[in-house]
């Protein structure tokens, strides 16, 4: 059996997710298999046709694929985005048609489920057959149990090609509209009240809904915003995860994206991202423009910031990528995600209406400084990254390590001294069946009761 490996990462040969696939190369030598460095050859792949082409060969000669990668930023590394979007470019979606298909990525499991829903999304719409999935954490290789874990991944997939199982489908194919979005002037112009206001897009171009949008967006506004094209900065390539930025904040890239993102984006009050959805995201532009971002590591560079997004094309239909854009402002950036407009309703008024009051709501809440309280998407994820850099990848993000400090962001429950006072003593005191009928039978009122006599006393 011939299974091609799409090596994701852009660290090639030295990709942890590549060391798993060594694995289970070394249990099944009766298969063979065929590794391409997908995202580290990517700007090859791009301009030489011919190396392109080869790639797509090796797919049609192939019984299954296997998608490897390391989870980057809620999503696959721009490279392999880029590379995805080739594909559809090209026209060569029929060489994945019928091949069974599996993913497999290491991560820290801050949203993974994210990034392996976008891929088996993708597989999906190129027609494949998805047989399974596998997310392993950096390390758990080194566990045996885990390591049968893999094996059992493994001998499913190939299991799957033999048999020619029948396979799953659960994304729906996405349906795109022609609908011609056409604004009119506002009635009404928005003071800014003296915050900065950023539009950041991929793609500024009058004609299209999306340029069409950002300028009715822009109108609102009494005052000049700024509009930036993503096209014209000077981003000479995608992240690259050599980490170097752990240590303090420093891109090994000497080009002009960390002083744009410091100078220009860091520096509004309010950020609104404008893009289209393109296949299962946006365009692999805006996934460098996350990646990149990276150089800030997990800190929160646009905390406290409103974020919000304009959207072109069928965003409703991929509550996927919602969630990534809702992560990406809170659980990413512990920013107020204010909301996500798109042109799904196919009603130029109602567009520009939901434009205006966007506007409104991003200058009012900027003023008062809100900051939505997180939900599960902040509150895990915070968890995640803050066990992660206080733990065993402190030595990596020192830079990580010194802001979560400064800013009370290791809010371990052992810290809390009430709580671990009062816990022990309680669960002594419930263990004796009198006291134990009285707590449970107050369990229902005491919380609500408590916070009753607060509010009768706060403001
Ligand atoms: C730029 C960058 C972004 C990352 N983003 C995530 C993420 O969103 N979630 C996560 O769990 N891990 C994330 N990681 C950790 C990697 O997924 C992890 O190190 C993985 O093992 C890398 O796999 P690879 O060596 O095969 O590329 C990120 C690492 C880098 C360098």
């Amino acid at each position: 059996m011939k299974i091609l490996v799409l090596n994701g990462s852009p660290k090639g040969e030295y990709s942890i997710t590549l060391q798993y696939v060594a694995y289970i190369q070394k249990h099944f030598p009766q298969h063979e298999f065929r590794i391409i460095h997908v995202s580290q050859r990517i700007k090859k792949i791009e301009r030489d046709h011919q190396a392109f082409q080869e790639i797509i060969d090796e797919i049609r000669s192939a019984d299954g694929v296997l998608w490897s990668f390391g989870l980057w930023v809620l999503c696959v590394p721009a490279q392999y985005m880029r590379f995805i979007e080739l594909i559809s470019e090209r026209g060569v979606e029929d060489a994945f048609r019928d091949k069974y298909a599996a993913v497999i990525t290491t991560s820290i499991h801050f949203y993974d489920h994210t990034a392996h829903n976008y891929m088996r999304a993708v597989c999906e719409d190129l027609g494949m057959k998805y047989a399974d999935a596998i997310s392993l954490d950096i390390i758990d290789i080194m566990q045996k149990k885990r390591r049968d874990d893999l094996t059992i991944f493994a001998e499913n997939f190939f299991k799957a090609i033999r048999e020619q199982v029948a396979t799953s489908k659960l994304f729906k194919p996405l349906a795109f509209s022609d609908f011609a979005y056409q604004p009119a002037e506002p009635e009404v112009r928005i003071d800014t009240r003296g915050k900065k206001v950023l539009v950041l897009t991929d793609a500024y171009d009058g004609n299209t809904n999306l340029g069409k949008m950002i300028e009715r967006f822009r109108q609102s506004f009494a005052d000049e915003i700024d509009v930036i094209d993503l096209n014209d900065v000077d981003i000479r390539g995608a992240c690259l995860g050599c980490m170097r930025c752990g240590y303090d904040y420093t891109c090994t890239y000497q080009d002009g994206f960390a002083d744009f993102y410091n100078q220009r984006v860091r520096t509004a009050d309010i950020i609104v991202f404008a893009g289209t959805v393109k296949g299962r995201y946006l365009s692999s532009t805006w996934k460098t423009f996350y990646d990149r971002s990276f150089f800030w590591n997990h800190t929160p560079s646009l905390a406290g910031k409103q974020l919000g997004y304009i959207i072109s094309g069928p965003l409703r239909q991929n509550p996927n990528l919602i969630q990534i854009l809702e992560a990406s402002s809170t659980a990413r950036q512990h920013a107020n995600h204010v909301d996500i407009i798109t042109d799904e309703c196919e009603n130029s008024a109602e567009i520009d209406a939901l434009l205006q009051s966007f506007a409104e709501r991003l200058v009012s809440f900027a003023e008062k400084g809100y900051v939505r309280p997180q939900n599960f998407l902040g509150v895990g994820g915070h968890k995640v990254f803050r066990d992660n850099i206080w733990g065993r990848l402190r030595p990596i993000w020192q830079a990580d390590h010194r802001y979560s400090k400064e800013h009370g962001l290791y809010d371990f429950p052992q810290k809390d001294y009430k709580i671990r006072v009062l816990t022990p003593i309680l669960m002594l005191l419930t263990g004796i069946p009198g006291i134990r009928e009285k707590y449970y039978a107050n369990v229902k009122t005491f919380p609500a009761g408590r916070l009753k006599k607060l509010i009768e006393h706060v403001d």
